[in-house]
C-alpha cells in the first residue's frame, strides 16, 4: 500500500443491494467467479485502497469490461491497445503512483477508480455486476477523497461508453479529445457543491 493510500484507509464505504443477480459464466479468471448461491442477493459491495497484491485482479477486471463493454463503442485495435497498457505488471507500477480503489463483493475484487492529483482515472466495473450502484460507489470515494485534499475540482477523459454515467454524476462535457481512432470526452466537475 502506498503512502497515499494508507492516509484513507480507514475509509472503506458499504452498501447492500436487493436486486436479481444474473449468474456469471466463469472461466480463468477466478477472482471474478461467483457460484449461483454466492450472488444471492443482497450483497455487499467494500470500497479500499488497492495494494499491490490486487494487481492481477484489477487487470482482470479492467480488461474484461474492456473487451465485453467498451468493444460496443471502440473498434477491436484500439481495445487491444488499451488491454496492453493494463498489464498486471503496469497496474502494479499506478497502483504505486496514484491513489487507487477497489470494489470488493465477498472479498473479491470487481471494480476499480483511481484519482492522479485532480484527474480520475481508470474507472471499470466487471461486467457481470454492472449497473448495480458499484460505479456510483467508486466515485464517491473518488469525490470524498478529492475533498479531504482540498482540490476544487476533478476533470476526467470518459469513454464514449462512460459518458451518460459521468453526466448523472454532474460532470459536464468541454471537448473530445482524440489518441488515433479513440475518441474520449473530456469532462468537469466543480467540487464547491455548485455542480
Ligand atoms: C461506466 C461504469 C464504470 C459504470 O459502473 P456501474 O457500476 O455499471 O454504474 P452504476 O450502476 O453505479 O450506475 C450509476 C448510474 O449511471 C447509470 N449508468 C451506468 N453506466 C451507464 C452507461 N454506460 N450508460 C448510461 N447510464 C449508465 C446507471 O443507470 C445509474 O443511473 P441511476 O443512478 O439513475 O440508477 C461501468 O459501466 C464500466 O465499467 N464501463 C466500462 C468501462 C468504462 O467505460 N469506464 C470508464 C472509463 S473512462
Amino acid at each position: 500500500m502506498n503512502a497515499r493510500n494508507q492516509a484513507s484507509s480507514a475509509a472503506g464505504d458499504t452498501k447492500t443491494w436487493r436486486g436479481t443477480a444474473a449468474v456469471w459464466d466463469c472461466n480463468s479468471e477466478r477472482s471474478l467467479c461467483f457460484s449461483r448461491r454466492e450472488l444471492e442477493w443482497p450483497m455487499e459491495c467494500t470500497i479500499r485502497p488497492a495494494l499491490e497484491d490486487d494487481a492481477a485482479h484489477i487487470s482482470a477486471v479492467i480488461v474484461r469490461a474492456l473487451r465485453e463493454t467498451n468493444a460496443k463503442d471502440y473498434p477491436n485495435e484500439v481495445i487491444e491497445r488499451i488491454v496492453r497498457g493494463f498489464s498486471p505488471d503496469a497496474v502494479r507500477q499506478l497502483i504505486g503512483q496514484r491513489t487507487v480503489f477497489v470494489a470488493t463483493i465477498r472479498s473479491r475484487i470487481v471494480g476499480t477508480a483511481s484519482l492522479d492529483g485532480s484527474v480520475v482515472r481508470t474507472v471499470f466495473v466487471a461486467p457481470h455486476v454492472q449497473a448495480r450502484g458499484i460505479g456510483k460507489l467508486l466515485m464517491a470515494e473518488i469525490e470524498r477523497t478529492a475533498r479531504e485534499r482540498n482540490i476544487p475540482s476533478l476533470t476526467l477523459s470518459s469513454s464514449i461508453t462512460a459518458e451518460t454515467f459521468y453526466a448523472g454524476l454532474g460532470f459536464r462535457a468541454a471537448r473530445d479529445s482524440y489518441h488515433g481512432d479513440e475518441r474520449t470526452i473530456v469532462m468537469e466537475r466543480l467540487l464547491d457543491g455548485s455542480s
